[in-house]
């Protein structure tokens, strides 16, 4: 699997950090969809880290679930943890792959929307190593069919790269496994968005700061002929409600 350089993810979150809320519809309704999940905290004044917090949206809600806990968060685009510690968030400026926590401190471990632009294995085996014994973990992330309609659109137009290469699900269970969570237990949900044309679809993937992509990435602008074909294609998928764009959530839940 080949993943974008880190500096390049990095830098792409750190400077979408300004135009991220307006844009995190997506994020939004996959955090539901987490804290659904979630049973109830194991102490009176469980210590919850959010990893991959952007904007402190995750690290928002599991306060307001849970009051009496404390928070922590945890990213590696400083324009996001300064978002997140403004709203009075603890807040590390932080590689999830190698965390700066000692063994066994959380009650729960949190992670919306980060783990596909890592490594799988190192974020789960960190967040095993972070976990109290019987902790629990949440984590959601995209899968292989996410941007369907993109990757289809533009088969047609070029052989470059234009979406990361999302991980299959059997691979964020293995990584489970291979960390010794327990009561491992995946979900799988597709979740379509819909824009008015092309160019807002896009811009929507850009403001969040999802538009890192990996080494067969195009380089340089799209022509003006290339950039018709490629609407073009797309226009094949619109459906009443516009120009559909599939993401395959994954919700991963266990313990240590
Ligand atoms: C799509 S955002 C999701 C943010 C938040 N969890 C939410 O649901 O709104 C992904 C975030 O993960 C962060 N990120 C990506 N890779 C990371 C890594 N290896 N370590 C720490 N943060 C990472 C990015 O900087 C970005 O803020």
């Amino acid at each position: 699997m080949q993943r974008p350089e880190k500096h390049r993810i990095r830098s792409a979150f750190d400077r979408a950090a300004a135009s991220y809320d307006a844009a995190a519809v997506l994020q939004r309704a996959v955090c539901a969809r987490l804290l659904a999940l979630r049973p109830e905290a194991s102490s009176a004044t469980p210590h919850i880290l959010d990893a991959g917090c952007g904007t402190g949206y995750g690290a928002r809600l599991l306060r307001e679930r849970w009051p009496q806990a404390r928070i922590s968060a945890a990213d590696f685009a400083a324009s996001m943890v300064a978002r997140t510690a403004a709203d009075g968030i603890d807040c590390v400026l932080a590689d999830i792959e190698a965390l700066p926590f000692r063994p066994a401190c959380f009650d729960g471990y949190w992670s919306s929307l980060t783990v596909q632009w890592c490594d799988n294995r190192r974020v789960l085996a960190e967040a095993a190593r972070v976990l109290k014994p019987n902790g629990w973990l949440a984590l959601s992330t995209l899968g292989e069919d996410t941007y369907r309609e993109l990757r289809s659109a533009f088969a047609g137009i070029d052989r470059h790269q234009h979406t990361l290469d999302f991980s299959a699900a059997d691979q964020l269970a293995d990584a489970a496994h291979a960390a010794r969570l327990q009561q491992v237990s995946l979900h799988r949900e597709t979740i379509t968005l819909h824009y008015p044309d092309l160019r807002s679809l896009l811009g929507a993937v850009k403001a969040i700061g999802a538009n890192a992509l990996g080494p067969g990435r195009r380089s340089g602008m799209m022509g003006k002929a290339a950039w018709a074909a490629l609407s073009s294609a797309y226009e094949q998928h619109r459906t009443a409600a516009g120009l559909p764009a599939s993401y395959d959530v994954i919700l991963l839940s266990g313990h240590k």
